[in-house]
């Protein structure tokens, strides 16, 4: 299918219309956040679905019962996309956990009003290409990322869905209020202290023993056997998981198994155009 009929343009980025249709992102306009929401906030494959396993667990004081029946989609469902149209949203019980990979600047007006919390993750551009890349590979609804150097062009200028990395990224870090920021790489690297600094952000402080069995649900391989949040329910036809998995690799640093020496070269330059003047010590700088 032709580009133009796979993503809507809204509010100056791309969206897969797929999921998208134009009666959620209207409802989304005027959605009504309350103060005690969570928002985890993700530019894609930036380690979404790993936070909306994580946050739930930590809110349920460890108990698993709406990680193994709920998929993430419900569980902690996108603001923006269709099927948040027949969840109830406004009928939920407080604290209610929410998604969106949306810029700052597109966030809807009750959003600045109450300033619910917001969890943003962020995760190394070239590992996030990376994984989007092998994503556009399976996902029937997005474009064709071959041949490579078009689709690492693409992504470098914010031709893709959601826009440019780089202006996702400052859009969040230019308004720090009641924002946690954590990055794919620290939960690679601890997920046990990444867990820990997450509850307290929540107001929810766990003894060691429900961060560590948090944490060990939360493992890759573990992650990876939950069909609620493996994405093993969506039908072949729309994510075909023959030509790649949801849950991948799930490491740090695969970017080098991806990238030619030359386009490692041509995004650090992008980089560091774009970053130079960003007041933010990255995990992977
Ligand atoms: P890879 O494709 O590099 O493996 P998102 O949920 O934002 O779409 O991000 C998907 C990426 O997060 C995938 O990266 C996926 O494997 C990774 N991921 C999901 N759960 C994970 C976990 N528990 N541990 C490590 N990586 C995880």
């Amino acid at each position: 299918m032709a580009e133009a009929d796979l993503y809507t343009m809204y509010k100056g980025v791309l969206v897969p219309t797929l999921i998208h249709p134009p009666q959620s992102l209207r409802r989304y306009e005027t959605f009504a956040f309350r103060p005690d929401d969570v928002l985890i906030v993700t530019y894609p494959k930036s380690g979404t679905t790993w936070m909306q396993e994580i946050v739930p667990l930590i809110m349920s004081g460890g108990d698993p019962a709406s990680v193994e029946t709920l998929h993430n989609w419900d569980r902690v469902p996108w603001l923006e996309e269709g099927r948040s149209c027949s969840l109830n949203l406004d009928d939920r019980p407080s604290p209610r956990m929410f998604t969106t990979h949306f810029l700052h600047h597109m966030m809807p007006p009750s959003f600045f009003e109450v300033r619910p919390k917001v969890i943003y993750v962020m995760r190394n551009p070239k590992d996030v290409f990376t994984s989007a890349f092998h994503y556009h590979r399976m996902a029937s609804f997005l474009v064709d990322p071959e041949p490579q150097s078009d689709f690492l062009h693409k992504f470098l200028h914010g031709k893709v869905m959601f826009g440019s990395w780089f202006e996702h990224i400052k859009s969040w870090l230019n308004d720090r209020e009641r924002i946690f920021y954590i990055s794919y790489e620290e939960m690679i690297k601890d997920l046990g202290d990444s867990v820990a600094r997450i509850a307290l952000f929540l107001e929810k402080p766990l003894d060691k023993g429900v961060i560590k069995k948090i944490a060990e649900r939360c493992g890759f391989d573990n992650m990876k056997k939950n069909n609620m949040s493996n994405y093993s329910a969506v039908p072949q036809e729309i994510m075909d998981c023959t030509k790649s998995e949801f849950l991948r690799k799930g490491i740090a640093g695969d970017w080098k198994n991806q990238l030619t020496a030359a386009e490692a070269e041509y995004f650090d330059a992008v980089y560091e155009d774009n970053m130079k003047d960003v007041d933010y010590k990255f995990a992977w700088a």
